[in-house]
C-alpha cells in the first residue's frame, strides 16, 4: 500500500454534498488539558494563561467586535492590501492552484482571495484547515455565495492538516496564514513553526502571510487598549472561562487590563494585574493561586516586524520571497514565497 492510501487512512472522510467534505483525523495528538495547563501556567512566578484560551465562544465573539474598532488597525489595514492584490496575486498563479487557509478565516479576507480565484478558475478548491469545527459553519456561508466553490475541511492541527495535504495529490496549494497571528508566538515557536510549515510544502506551492508592523507606541498601545474596552473585556474573559470550566472563583473587578508595547522585543504585552492581595481556589486545577497587589499574569505577546527582520527569518526558514506588498501607511504586509 502506497505511503499516500496509508496516511489518508488516519482521516475519517465525511461527504457533505457534491462540494462540501471534511477529513478529520481518527485521533489527535494529546495535548495537555484545560486544567493541566492552567494549574502548571499560574502555579509559578510569572504567571501566565496561554492565549489560544481566549477564543471560547464569547472570546472569539468579542475578536470578531476588536477586527471593527477604530483603534484596531491591523484587520481594516490588511483588507486593504488584499483588496490591491486583485490585480497583482494571480500573475504568481494559474489554474492548478486551490486556496489553503491556516484557520477558519475571516470571511472577508477569504472572500476577497476566493474573488481572485475565480477570476482564472473555472472551478475553485479551497481547504481551510482548523481545529474547531467551527469551519464547517463557515464553509456552508461561502458556498452559498460561490457557486464555483468546491471546500474540503480538515478538522486537525495546522501542522496535521499541512502534512495530510502534502502527500493528498499533485495540486499546488497557496497557503495563506493571515491576521499577524504568527505574531502570537514566541520567536522560538514562530522559528519552529515556519520550519515546519516549509517542511509540508510541495515544490511550487506558495505560502502568503499577513504580519503586523513595528510603529508609533501610542497607536499601538491603543489598539490594545481601546476607548470602548473592549480589548479589556477581551482579555478579562479568559478569567471568566476559567470560572466556568475549572470551577475557579476569580473576581473580574479585582483585576485590570494592561497593554504595554516593549520596545526592546518589539511587542505588544497584555497582562490581566492584580488590583489586591487575594487567593483565588482553581479547583479543577487543584490550585490556590496567591496573588499579590499589582502582581500580573501575563495572557500575550503580539510581535511587530521591520520588513528586514520579516525577510530574514523567512529565508533562514527555507524561503525565497517573492513579493511583499504594504499598506500606503507601511503599518502591515502580505508576504508571499516560494520554498526555496
Ligand atoms: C489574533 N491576534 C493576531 C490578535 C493580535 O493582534 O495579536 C489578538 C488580539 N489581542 C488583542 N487584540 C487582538
Amino acid at each position: 500500500m502506497s505511503d499516500t492510501i496509508q496516511k489518508n487512512l488516519n482521516y475519517k472522510k465525511y461527504v457533505i454534498d457534491s462540494r462540501l467534505q471534511y477529513f478529520k483525523p481518527h485521533s489527535t495528538k494529546i495535548e495537555k488539558t484545560f486544567a493541566e495547563d492552567i494549574s502548571s501556567s499560574l502555579d509559578g512566578t510569572p504567571k501566565f494563561i496561554n492565549p489560544k484560551y481566549f477564543y471560547d465562544k464569547k472570546g472569539s465573539e468579542l475578536f470578531e467586535k476588536i477586527c471593527t474598532l477604530p483603534e484596531y488597525y491591523p484587520t481594516r489595514t490588511e483588507i486593504s492590501i488584499l483588496k490591491n492584490l486583485q490585480d497583482e496575486l494571480p500573475d504568481f498563479l494559474d489554474h492548478n492552484f486551490r486556496l489553503v487557509e491556516l484557520g477558519s478565516g475571516s470571511s472577508t479576507k477569504t472572500r476577497l482571495l476566493l474573488d481572485i480565484f475565480t477570476n482564472f478558475q473555472k472551478k475553485i478548491e479551497y481547504f481551510p484547515i482548523d481545529i474547531s469545527e467551527i469551519l464547517t459553519e463557515s464553509s456552508e456561508l461561502l458556498l452559498q455565495d460561490y457557486d464555483n466553490l468546491h471546500i474540503t475541511g480538515i478538522i486537525d492541527t495546522y501542522e496535521g492538516g499541512l502534512e495530510f495535504l502534502k502527500t493528498y495529490d499533485d495540486k499546488k496549494n497557496l497557503i495563506i496564514f493571515l491576521g499577524s497571528s504568527f505574531g502570537n508566538f514566541t520567536p522560538k515557536d514562530g522559528y519552529q513553526f515556519l520550519q515546519k510549515i516549509n517542511s509540508t510544502m510541495k515544490p511550487g506551492d506558495l505560502f502568503l502571510i499577513g504580519l503586523d508592523l513595528v510603529k508609533d507606541k501610542d497607536l499601538l498601545e491603543s489598539a490594545y487598549d481601546d476607548s470602548q474596552g473592549i480589548t479589556a473585556e477581551f482579555n478579562l474573559n479568559v478569567l471568566s472561562r476559567i470560572n466556568d470550566e475549572l470551577d475557579a472563583d476569580f473576581d473580574l473587578n479585582k483585576f485590570a487590563h494592561r497593554a504595554i508595547y516593549n520596545d526592546k522585543d518589539q511587542r505588544i504585552e497584555m497582562y490581566l494585574q492584580s488590583l489586591v492581595n487575594q487567593s483565588v481556589i482553581i479547583s479543577k486545577s487543584n490550585l490556590t493561586l496567591n496573588l499579590q497587589k499589582n502582581e500580573l499574569i501575563h495572557t500575550e505577546y503580539s510581535h511587530k516586524y521591520r520588513i528586514s527582520q520579516i525577510h530574514d527569518f523567512l529565508t533562514k526558514t527555507g524561503f525565497k520571497i517573492k513579493h511583499t506588498w504594504l499598506d500606503d501607511n507601511n503599518h502591515f504586509s502580505l508576504t508571499l514565497v516560494s520554498k526555496n
